[in-house]
C-alpha cells in the first residue's frame, strides 16, 4: 500500500493511503492558499468565485487585470466587496502597475490593509495587458515606495514582443530584469509569477529570500506540444519543454519555501478560447487555463503522476512539503494567518466536469461556458472537514 512519505519532523502526522492504493486517498490537510487567481467580474465572477472553496482554498491573491485595470485603492476595495458576495474565501487584493500609480498611491494602498501587492504586466504579452509596463525605469520611485511600505511586487516574467523574442524564450529573456530589480531594490519582496522554465526556477533560487515564485498546477502537467493545437491548454507564459516541467515539479516538491502555489486560474468563455470576438474583443485564442475548482486536487494529481513516472521520489512528498507548497510557504511570505480550516482528499472515481455555465438567461447559448483544465479526466475528490 502506498504511503505519503514523512520527514522526521512530521512522522506523527504520517498518512497511509486508503484502500484504493491512490497516494493521497484519505489525506487530511490544512486549507490550501492560492496566491494567483483571476476572478473577473460580472457574470464570469459569479460563476467562478464560488468554485474557490471547491478547490480546497480559503485565501486567494486576486489579479487586477480587469477592463479597465484596477489602479486605485477604491476600485480594489469595491472589487473585493463584489467578490465577497460570491465566496467566503479571504481575498488579498492587488493593483495593476500603471503610469497613474504614484508613491502616494502605494502609501494609501498599504494603509488600506486590503492591498497586498502590485502586479506588473509587460505591455502586450497577455490578456488585458495593453496598458502594461513598457519601461521599468519609470516605476523606480513606485518600487522604492513599495520597498519602504513593504508591499509585494508581482512580476509577469516575460519579455515583451520583439524580433528575437518568442513565447518559448520570453521568460528566460526577462530574467535579467528580475536580477536588476532585485539588485536595485534588495528589500523589495518580489514574486516571479507562474514560472515555467528551469532557468526561472534557478534564477529565483539565486536571489535573496525575499524573491520567490508561484507555480501553477497546469504547468506541472503540460509541455508545449500539449498547447499547440489545444486552445484550452493555451496560457501565458506557455508551457515549455519536458525538462522545464520537471524543474517545476522538483521545485514544488523540494520543500524550499521560495516555491508555492499560485494557480493562475484564468477563465475565458469557450467562444474566446475559439478565437471568437468576445470578452477581450481580440479575435485570437484567449490565453488562460481554468483550474480554480480543482486547485488542490490538480497539484496532488500532478505530484502523484510524477511519482508514478519515477521523476519525483515518494519520500519527497512528506506533509511538510505538501502543506508548505499548498499554503504554508505562501501564507508566510504574504504574512497571512492560517484559518485553521481543514480539507480531506479522497479517491472516489470523480471526474473533472465537462464545463461550467456562465450567466443565467443566456446560459444555453453557444460558447457561454468555461471549459476546465483536464475536462472529464479522473480527479481526486475534496471535502471540508472543519
Ligand atoms: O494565460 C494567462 N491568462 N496569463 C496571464 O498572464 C493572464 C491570464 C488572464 O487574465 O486570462
Ligand atoms: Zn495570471
Amino acid at each position: 500500500m502506498a504511503t505519503v512519505g514523512t520527514s522526521s519532523s512530521d512522522d506523527a502526522k504520517s498518512h497511509a493511503a486508503g484502500r484504493t492504493g491512490r497516494l493521497f486517498d484519505g489525506l487530511s490537510l490544512p486549507a490550501s492558499a492560492d496566491f494567483h487567481v483571476h476572478l473577473r467580474d460580472g457574470e464570469m465572477m459569479a460563476a467562478v468565485a464560488p468554485t474557490i472553496v471547491r478547490g480546497g482554498v480559503d485565501v486567494v491573491f486576486v489579479m487586477p487585470n480587469l477592463v479597465p485595470p484596477i489602479t486605485t485603492v477604491e476600485h480594489a476595495f469595491a472589487y473585493q466587496q463584489a467578490i465577497a458576495k460570491h465566496t467566503d474565501a479571504q481575498t488579498l487584493m492587488s493593483l495593476y502597475l500603471h503610469p497613474s500609480i504614484t508613491p502616494d498611491t502605494i502609501k494609501q494602498a498599504k494603509k488600506s490593509g486590503v492591498i497586498f501587492g502590485v502586479k506588473s504586466y509587460p505591455a502586450g504579452v497577455t490578456t488585458n495587458s495593453a496598458s502594461g509596463v513598457v519601461n521599468y525605469e519609470q516605476f523606480y520611485p513606485v518600487f522604492q515606495a513599495m520597498e519602504e511600505e513593504d508591499l509585494v511586487l508581482n512580476l509577469h516574467g516575460e519579455a515583451p514582443p520583439a524580433d528575437d523574442i518568442t513565447v518559448l524564450n520570453a521568460e528566460e529573456a526577462f530574467l535579467p530584469t528580475l536580477f536588476d530589480l532585485h539588485k536595485r531594490f534588495p528589500r523589495l519582496r518580489i514574486v516571479l509569477e507562474h514560472c515555467t522554465t528551469g532557468a526561472a526556477v534557478e534564477a529565483v533560487a539565486k536571489c535573496g529570500p525575499n524573491v520567490v515564485a508561484t507555480i501553477t498546477p497546469h504547468h506541472m502537467f503540460l509541455i508545449i506540444d500539449d498547447v499547440v493545437g489545444d486552445p484550452i491548454n493555451f496560457c501565458k507564459p506557455v508551457a515549455k519543454l519536458p525538462a522545464d516541467r520537471l524543474a517545476l515539479l522538483k521545485a514544488a516538491t523540494s520543500g524550499n519555501p521560495k516555491y508555492f502555489l499560485g494557480t493562475d486560474s484564468a477563465p475565458h468563455l469557450l467562444g474566446a478560447k475559439r478565437g471568437g470576438l468576445d470578452m477581450h474583443q481580440v479575435g485570437k485564442c484567449a490565453a488562460g487555463v481554468f483550474t480554480q475548482p480543482y486547485a488542490t486536487q490538480l497539484v496532488l494529481e500532478a505530484f502523484e503522476a510524477a511519482v508514478a513516472k519515477g521523476v519525483v521520489k515518494q519520500e519527497q512528498l512528506n506533509l511538510t512539503t505538501l502543506e508548505g507548497f499548498l499554503g504554508d510557504f505562501g501564507r508566510k511570505f504574504y504574512r497571512v494567518e492560517p484559518s485553521g480550516r481543514r480539507i480531506k482528499i479522497s479517491a472516489k472515481g470523480e471526474q473533472v466536469v465537462p464545463s461550467i455555465q456562465v450567466g443565467g438567461s443566456n446560459a444555453n447559448s453557444s460558447g457561454q461556458v468555461i471549459i476546465p483544465f483536464r475536462q472529464n479526466n479522473p480527479i481526486y475528490s475534496l471535502e471540508w472537514t472543519s
